[in-house]
């Protein structure tokens, strides 16, 4: 009776003393980042069944990092990046970060919305002529949004919230953002992007990661094969502007219908190519549903790395790092030369508010904003 006893008491202190130890064992999916301005910004961990690693930065919802295997089963970080905030916050191009509230360009930052004409800070200058790129002077990518770990329905998750005031950076209307990432033990990583507002505003979100297939700071990505699935493109002028035709890619080098490596027609003479200092224009999807689609893959032969991009978007910015020179050092400590990652922006195409016949990107009160991208890794 007495031994029964004992052996009931320390059994239940064991139980105890292990969940005491539980409770202090701190939350290794959550790590501190520095600061921005005084505020403390965190790097969340998502990791699933086959060690797929995304690392995750409530400034402006940045992956700072992305762990796939390759063919032989080794994780590399497929992301450019840096590793600390200041880098972040002083240099980045755009990596990886969420971009907002209106991906790519606005023309002269002007756009007339029911009659009134809305100036936005021109930030950006291709060809020397002055436009409104990604959100302006302080887009969503410099914003430190909220962020908590959710169980989403496809996997475990980071729920990214973020409020844009009436009149940040010249929109108009209180903008609700959430922006979910999840990751899937199938190696998806889905991006959900919701919003609604409470006056007519333009809205396009997106995602600015940089790829690199072989590995962040292993070369160029001039030997990747892309395709697109889109038999028509956005042409754009000088300043990078869309000219508002909608052309047939078909007998141009911006045709990836079929397979091609990215550097195998980079440097032909083409007019868009001149103006895009290489590949940067907004590919019109065949998917104009609006449903999940594949919008793009890409393969590296080398590492076998092959990553699939879906969208519920109508477009996708393929952009080939060509304003990438050598000067900034990522996270390996190796600089990221000209064309040493490549992005898949998917979105709705630049410069809409001023080309009515685009797919609009005007967001009403009482609508909500919902669009849907998924990237995919397997190897082959
Ligand atoms: C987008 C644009 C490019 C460039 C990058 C960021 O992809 O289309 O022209 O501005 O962002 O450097």
């Amino acid at each position: 009776m007495k031994i029964k006893f004992w052996i009931l008491m320390s059994t239940i202190f064991a139980f105890l003393l292990i969940a005491f130890f539980q409770c202090r064992k701190p939350d290794s999916s959550v790590k501190p980042f520095g600061q921005v301005n005084g505020q403390e910004v965190y790097l969340y961990t998502l990791e699933n069944e086959n060690g797929v690693r995304l690392e995750i930065t409530n400034y402006g919802g940045t992956i700072v990092r992305w762990l796939v295997p390759d063919r032989e089963g080794n994780l590399g970080d497929i992301t450019l990046g840096f590793n600390t905030i200041e880098d972040y916050v002083d240099k980045s191009p755009y990596f990886g970060c969420l971009i907002g509230r209106y991906g790519n360009r606005i023309a002269h930052g002007k756009f007339v919305l029911n009659e009134k004409t809305y100036t936005l800070a021109a930030n950006n200058e291709p060809g020397g002529i002055p436009c409104h790129l990604h959100g302006g002077i302080k887009g969503f990518d410099k914003r430190i949004w909220d962020a908590k770990f959710i169980d989403g329905e496809a996997g475990k998750g980071l729920k990214l919230h973020y409020v844009s005031k009436d009149g940040e950076e010249g929109y108009p209307g209180n903008l609700d953002v959430t922006v979910t990432y999840q990751l899937t033990n199938e190696n998806k990583l889905i991006i959900d992007y919701n919003a609604t507002t409470d006056q007519p505003t333009p809205v396009n979100l997106t995602n600015h990661a940089y790829f690199n297939l072989k590995g962040e700071g292993n070369g160029n990505i001039l030997d990747h094969e892309l395709t697109i699935f889109a038999d028509y493109m956005t042409p754009v002028d000088e300043g990078l502007i869309p000219t508002g035709e909608i052309l047939p890619v078909a007998g141009t080098p911006l045709d990836f219908t079929e397979p091609h490596e990215i550097g195998e027609r980079i440097n032909m003479d083409h007019e868009q190519l001149k103006f895009g200092l290489g590949y940067d224009h907004n590919w019109v999807l065949n998917n104009q549903a609006g449903e999940l689609i594949m919008a793009a893959t890409v393969i590296d032969s080398t590492t076998g790395r092959f990553m699939e991009v879906f969208t519920t978007e109508p477009g996708i910015q393929f952009y080939s790092g060509n304003f990438l020179d050598g000067n900034l050092i990522g996270k390996s400590g190796k600089s990221y030369p000209i064309r040493s990652g490549f992005c898949l922006e998917t979105q709705h195409y630049p410069d809409s508010p001023n080309h009515p016949h685009f797919p609009s990107t005007i967001l009403n009160p009482g609508e909500v904003y919902q669009t849907r991208t998924v990237y995919q890794f397997s190897v082959k």
